[in-house]
């Protein structure tokens, strides 16, 4: 792959790339100059997929810290390294391991399904893991006998809902940010850009849902772009993603849905959605954890044992055809 960028700091991230063998995984809401410099951008399912056939001795997880925590579970015996340790989840804070612990044990014939926005102790106490690309079809895959519990995301988990019929008990969590978007701020998007296709991911709150043309993953999101005939499209979602789809979708137009009522902002104010988690990385940071190696993931050998088990079976049932879900 050529390289992205030219300057000083690209160059060293490149040579300590080699020199380490070192392979660059970053989520497609990470900055610009970081997406530049990874060999894979993606969503967290492409994320996990990338993970677990990579065979580079060090993963470079430029993500919040739960998706790096899936990159170890799938390679215990590498190292795994995050710019910054404390780039966190606000849907993984909500559900602490010793709560959902204590709620399954008030039904036995639960079959918990876990987003992979969780820590990697929640993923240890679940059945399956899924992520926004893939959550529809794991949980058409679910057991029929079994009362599906799903957590962190009660959006998420309400809109799978929606499209498989399936009643889940839903955890209470949600992401700080997808929460933020409005209704009436997108109703004047849209007619204010009527041509317009609305994007939406599906962590938004169901009546900003019910105004997209198309819910989905952040990978989803690009193709759709890509594919769909319209030249504008309003993104709601974190505002990273915008960098990609106007590298890959050329000649279209892409704008940020606000985050709260237009009318009361001056007009030269960004209403964009920004992760403050996400946009902890940096590209000085990425060159400092290759350097020293550190932070490194590190997880306790039981954890990393049971939470490998839901991750595989998201991983299997991804790859099945269609045909043979359910
Ligand atoms: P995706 O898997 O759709 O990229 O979502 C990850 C995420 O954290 C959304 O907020
Ligand atoms: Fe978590 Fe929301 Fe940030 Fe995604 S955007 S990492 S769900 S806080």
């Amino acid at each position: 792959m050529p390289p992205a960028r030219f300057d000083p700091l690209a160059q060293e991230i490149y040579a300590l790339k080699k020199q380490l063998n070192a392979v660059i995984l970053a989520h497609n809401y990470q900055v610009g100059e970081i997406q530049d410099v990874a060999d894979y951008v993606g969503d967290s399912l492409g994320l996990a997929q990338q993970a677990a056939k990579t065979s580079a001795d060090v993963i470079v997880f430029c993500g919040v810290h739960f998706m790096a925590e899936t990159a170890k579970i799938l390679n215990p015996n590498k190292i795994v390294v995050l710019p910054d340790k404390d780039a966190g989840c606000s849907l993984e804070e909500s559900c602490p391991a010793d709560k959902l612990a204590a709620l399954q044990a008030t039904n036995l014939n639960f079959w918990t399904i876990a987003y992979i926005n969780c820590s990697a102790a929640v993923k240890a106490l679940c059945d399956v893991i899924v992520t926004s690309g893939n959550a529809e079809k794991i949980v058409n895959a679910a057991p029929k006998d079994k009362d599906l519990l799903f957590v962190p995301d009660e959006n998420l988990g309400q809109w799978v809902m929606e499209q498989t019929g399936r009643p889940m008990t839903l955890w209470q969590g949600n992401c700080y940010a997808h929460v933020e978007f409005r209704r009436d701020a997108l109703l004047q998007m849209r007619t204010q850009f009527p041509l317009a296709k609305v994007v939406v991911h599906p962590e938004a709150l169901r009546e900003v849902r019910e105004l997209a043309d198309a819910v989905c993953s952040t990978e989803k999101m690009i193709t759709y772009c890509q594919t769909d005939p319209a030249k504008q499209f309003v993104i709601v979602t974190e505002s990273g993603i915008i960098h990609r789809m106007q590298k890959e979708c050329p000649g279209k137009e892409f704008l940020c849905a606000p985050t709260f009522d237009v009318m009361k902002l001056p007009s030269d104010n960004c209403r964009c959605s920004e992760c403050k988690y996400m946009k902890l990385n940096t590209l000085e940071k990425v060159r400092d954890c290759m350097m020293h190696l550190a932070p490194r993931v590190e997880l306790p050998e039981a954890i990393l044992k049971r939470a490998r088990l839901p991750i595989e079976r998201m991983l299997e049932i991804s790859a099945r055809p269609l045909a043979n879900v359910g």
